[in-house]
């Protein structure tokens, strides 16, 4: 039936898809050309009988305007496409990205981790949030330590909103990483340990509430202070030009014995005296020590058959003498007219 067949191709040409130019035109030819399925309908509508030519006629016309619309439709959109295609000129180079900069405290850190790596040291990482027996208990603090007064160490509530004694806290120290290696590996024992701090103080120019630190252990047999003193002389010849000379003043810490603080000959007026030294030629550096035999213990480490030595330092402090930052509140602000001055290191 010729109505059927019409309807079938109404059907038909409503979704006419074309992907590109002759694949319309192979479209146009199949319906509407001289030869087209839709031209030899109207050539079969001459014999239609005469009351059905009304209906029929009418539904035939239907057919070739909407064939004829959606072709038009496939052809315009075909040409927008091209036109919008020809606005983009794909030789053009493309502008500049804007890299991103190492930030200063990265870049010290890894020279740092760089330095002790060539003596044999790897690295080990440990929780931000502890407890009190890794940051303290372990390392020889005695219970009323000032250390762990609220002033210095932020501790954290366990149940929110309920201030309850509790022994969870943010680390002041990364010889919290210490212990946890100490507990976990058996000597020798050399690793270094990268990481931030956090401690209690009010932000200014020379205090932060947190910081980043650089701490050194090793323990083997026969360790002794002249291997920590050889160590910390490479370090600091390494990292601040051959000339630089060391000196060790005794100090205490709960977690070494003896314990010492190094300065370095400033680098700044290379030992002469300047305001950045207060005039003494040296600044201070780093605190260092041979680990006491109570925290090898309280480790499981036997302390009549292995010693160590142990040293930690602050990134930011390094990091000052290296490229004068004076402010420590610039490295974390994130301003780029600060972090973009490192971008060629
Ligand atoms: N843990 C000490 C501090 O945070 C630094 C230190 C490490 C001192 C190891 C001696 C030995 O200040």
């Amino acid at each position: 039936m010729l109505k059927d067949r019409i309807n079938d191709l109404l059907g038909q040409v409503k979704d006419l898809q074309a992907a590109n130019a002759e694949e319309l035109e192979a479209l146009r030819i199949k319906y509407l050309s001289k030869k087209g399925e839709i031209t030899s309908l109207f050539n079969e509508f001459r014999d239609v009988p005469a009351e059905q030519k009304r209906e029929l006629g009418q539904l035939l016309n239907q057919l070739r305007q909407e064939a004829e619309g959606r072709i038009n439709e496939l052809r315009e959109s075909m040409a927008n496409a091209n036109a919008n295609a020809e606005k983009l000129d794909l030789t053009r180079t493309p502008d500049p990205i804007a890299l991103g900069t190492r930030h200063p405290l990265s870049l010290v850190r890894e020279e740092i981790e760089d330095i002790f790596s060539r003596i044999g040291f790897t690295i080990a990482q440990g929780p931000e949030v502890e407890d009190d027996k890794h940051v303290y208990g372990m390392l020889n603090f005695a219970p009323e330590h000032p250390a762990r007064d609220m002033q210095d160490t932020f501790f954290i509530e366990k149940e929110i909103g309920v201030q309850k004694p509790t022994d969870v806290l943010l680390r002041s120290h990364t010889s919290s990483v210490q212990t946890r290696v100490m507990t976990s590996q058996k000597p020798p024992i050399r690793v270094l340990c990268p990481g931030r701090v956090y401690r209690n103080e009010a932000i200014s120019a020379r205090a932060h509430c947190f910081f980043h630190q650089v701490e050194g252990l090793y323990i083997d047999k026969n360790v002794s202070f002249a291997d920590l003193r050889e160590a910390l002389l490479y370090f600091s010849k390494e990292m601040f030009g051959a000339d630089t000379k060391i000196r060790l003043r005794p100090s205490y810490f709960p977690f070494t014995e003896p314990s010492a603080e190094m300065d370095i000959s400033c680098n700044i007026c290379g030992g002469k005296g300047c305001s950045f030294c207060k005039g003494t030629g040296w600044v201070e550096i780093l605190g260092c020590g041979m680990v006491d035999p109570n925290v090898l213990e309280a480790c499981g480490i036997d302390s009549k058959v292995y010693s160590g030595y142990a040293f930690g330092m602050g990134v930011e402090r390094i990091t000052n003498l290296k490229y004068r930052v004076k402010d420590l509140r610039l490295f974390s602000e994130n301003d780029v007219r600060f972090l973009r001055q490192f971008e060629s290191c």
